[in-house]
């Protein structure tokens, strides 16, 4: 049987986040790993503009966002720069702009090397994304379906198939469940404590990741 390559896989912590963040760092791979493509899945901290054309409040194309971002331009990244999804597939040599797979403008070669699928405001907890009417994390690993179909459409199945067989997942959630959902939903519907909503989030990110692993195949 062919033996596929270990899938890489990285869950950000927010530590790790902001330590990418700094301008000295640097992303570390595997010794002799080839990746493709960069495809991200999660939350503000790694949304490259999928909120644009949702009907949520949860958006960022507006000044002072992206102040200093190519001339200014705010694109539904929530900072004023580029995001730690740029940041990887820049620094893996990939392309220097990791683009939302929703993006409208989105051409058929944005599709090589990746893009993201990550929706502000998302957390692990479905209810997360319910309460500010953004993606939920199982939507995000729909559009990923999408665009297999789309890069194979593109550049044919064995090449697509190779794309995806070394590309780069990064996952990042949790924060919103806890800073949002955790905290500020009323007492009356939430019926979690600490130790309960944590086990919760961790069933939840388990689940994410066993789909994800599916879906590369
Ligand atoms: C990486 O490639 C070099 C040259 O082919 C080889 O000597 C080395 O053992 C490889 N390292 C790993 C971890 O596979
Ligand atoms: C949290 O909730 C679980 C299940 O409802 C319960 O068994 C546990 O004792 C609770 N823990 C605390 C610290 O209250």
């Amino acid at each position: 049987m062919h033996r596929r390559k270990k899938m890489h896989l990285y869950l950000l912590s927010l530590f790790f986040t902001m330590q990418i963040c700094t301008p000295q760092a640097a992303v570390g791979v595997p010794e002799n790993a080839t990746i493709s493509a960069v495809f991200v899945f999660g939350d503000s901290i790694v949304d490259t503009g999928n909120n644009n054309n949702l009907i949520t409040l949860v958006k960022s194309n507006f000044p002072p966002y992206g102040r200093d971002f190519m001339g200014g331009k705010p694109t539904g990244r929530f900072s004023n720069g580029r995001i730690p999804s740029d940041i990887f597939a820049q620094q893996l040599g990939i392309k220097e702009l990791l683009p939302a797979f929703l993006d409208p403008n989105l051409q058929l070669q944005d599709l090589i090397g990746g893009v993201s699928f990550a929706s502000a405001g998302a957390g692990f907890d479905p209810l997360t994304s319910e309460l500010v009417f953004v993606m939920p994390m199982l939507k995000h690993l729909r559009l990923f379906d999408e665009y297999k179909t789309k890069l194979k459409s593109f550049i044919g199945e064995e090449r697509a198939d190779s794309t995806v067989a070394n590309g780069l997942y990064i996952v990042s959630a949790g924060s919103d469940d806890i800073a949002n959902t955790y905290f500020h939903t009323s007492t009356w519907i939430f019926q979690y404590n600490a130790s309960s909503y944590t086990e919760l989030l961790v069933r939840s990110a388990s689940s994410f990741l066993q789909v994800l692993q599916i879906q590369y195949k």
